[in-house]
């Protein structure tokens, strides 16, 4: 290590949410990508793992693989990476798709691409090296971003804990609900449930909005108002079939 200052800022540096998602160029098993430039008009889920050939990553891929579609069709596309080459990729894709059968999955192909990350060149510009846990695996990053290349939401795991997808996708439905319609999610929120109006931070929206109660619109107090969106409204606005 040249300088240790250097090479400890660049190792904790991360992007925050409501930054510009950092650009790179990656090789991975699709082929070369440009990111974001090649995902402008896509929500997309960057998603670390720590290595191939282990049993967490794998139950991690083929849950995710399975529900490929159900992400594509929420206009949201899936990007893995790891600090593993691109054989060692493919040979892994490969052993899942012909040998490994869990909780009912089987014969799963990974069709969404996966980065070779061998320098950590981009582990490291997203911040998803974290040495306390290891310092030569990434930890399980995800990263939501927006059609606009912009961040908006990053979740971190551990190397010992397996991602819940459903909370996922609700992330991402949630997400493009609060822009489409612009309200804001309450704890636990599923299409169907009541959402806030107006978004957190609109107070005196809120007040007249208590003040002029519709049959639609609930009150619990001045600065805590939802109304109800039936879960058809919610999907016919998201979901592309
Ligand atoms: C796993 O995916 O099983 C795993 C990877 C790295 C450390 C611990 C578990």
């Amino acid at each position: 290590m040249e300088n240790p200052e250097i090479e400890t800022k660049q190792i904790f540096s991360m992007p925050r949410i409501g930054d510009k998602a950092p650009a790179f160029k990656a090789v991975t098993t699709q082929g070369e990508i440009q990111f974001p430039t090649d995902y402008e008009g896509s929500w997309v889920i960057l998603f670390s793992h720590p290595a191939d050939f282990t049993p967490v990553c794998t139950s991690e891929f083929m849950t995710f693989a399975s529900l490929e579609k159900q992400f594509n069709e929420a206009n949201c596309k899936l990007l893995g990476l790891s600090i593993d080459g691109l054989y060692s990729h493919i040979a892994w894709l490969r052993t899942i798709k012909e040998k490994i059968e869990f909780k009912g999955m089987k014969d799963i192909e990974v069709k969404f691409p996966l980065i070779e990350d061998i320098t950590m060149e981009v582990a490291t510009k997203y911040g998803m090296i974290m040495p306390g846990e290891s310092s030569t695996k990434a930890v399980r990053a995800v990263f939501v971003i927006d059609p606009n290349g912009v961040i908006r939401t990053i979740i971190y795991y551990p190397l010992s804990l397996g991602r819940n997808f459903d909370e996922l996708y609700r992330v991402v439905i949630a997400l493009q609900t609060a822009d489409k319609f612009n309200i804001a999610t309450p704890a636990d929120w599923r299409p169907g449930d009541d959402v806030i109006v107006p978004p957190a931070g609109s107070c005196g929206v809120a007040k007249e909005r208590m003040d002029s109660q519709d049959e639609n619109t609930h009150c619990y107090d001045w600065f805590f108002c939802t109304k109800k969106m039936d879960k058809e409204t919610v999907l016919n606005a998201i979901i592309r079939k």
